[in-house]
């Protein structure tokens, strides 16, 4: 499903900065204490249009919520859903996550969810994946002592791929399942899962560090 480039959404983006802030490159902020509250904070990497993590913050107003996205031209869908109905719990944060660990403090966060992640299933591009030993790493010092990291794919490789990168740097599967619109775990579903659930089943896994 490729994104169309939406030329205005720069534009529209520089216009709120309360709702989304953007970072170029290298470029980055600590957010730990963005909220300036002592909630749990939740992060999803690479949040599309945004959907799930809008929904999320939502429907869980105690917890503090920031969607990472690389793109203008997704991350603007999720801003417009924020200009018509802001929540005082959610930030959009236009950045690289490859620099997620300079946002945020060790041990600071309580959920890191990869919704539907690009594959890169050349050998060549392992490094971008998601689940990569570099950025499990990275995400292990982030997550503090509940935390742990949340993965949807409909990718079967990309999937084995991550739940043996997970096994391998030493992480704990907490749940695992390869269909999960079979199961009656409460699931929201992303921009992507609604298109690709019509062909084929939904991998989930739950993991955490220690
Ligand atoms: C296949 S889309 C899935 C979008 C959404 N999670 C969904 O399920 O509908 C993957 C998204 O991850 C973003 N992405 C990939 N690598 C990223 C990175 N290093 N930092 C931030 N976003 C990234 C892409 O720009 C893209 O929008």
């Amino acid at each position: 499903m490729r994104l169309r480039f939406d030329k205005t959404a720069k534009e529209k983006i520089s216009q709120h900065p309360t709702l989304i802030r953007t970072y170029e490159r290298d470029e980055s902020e600590n957010l730990t204490a963005y909220f300036a509250r002592n909630h749990p904070l939740e992060v999803e990497i690479g949040s599309g249009k945004g959907r799930f993590i809008y929904t999320k913050a939502q429907t869980h107003p105690e917890h503090d919520f920031f969607g990472f996205e690389l793109f203008d031209s997704a991350i603007v869908k999720g801003l417009n859903k924020t200009i018509k109905q802001p929540l005082p719990n959610l930030l959009w944060v236009r950045a690289d996550a490859q620099y997620l660990s300079r946002f945020f403090d060790q041990n600071s966060l309580q959920t890191i969810y990869l919704n539907f992640s690009d594959p890169w299933p050349k050998a060549r591009h392992e490094k971008r994946r998601l689940t990569h030993p570099s950025f499990l790493s990275q995400y292990a010092a982030l997550l503090n002592d509940e935390g742990h990291v949340e993965m949807k794919t409909d990718n079967h490789d990309l999937f084995f791929y991550s739940r043996d990168t997970f096994l391998s740097e030493g992480w704990t599967l907490m749940e695992e399942s390869h269909d999960l619109h079979q199961t009656d775990r409460p699931n929201i579903m992303t921009e992507f899962e609604e298109r690709f659930s019509k062909t084929g089943p939904i991998y989930y896994l739950k993991a955490r560090r220690h």
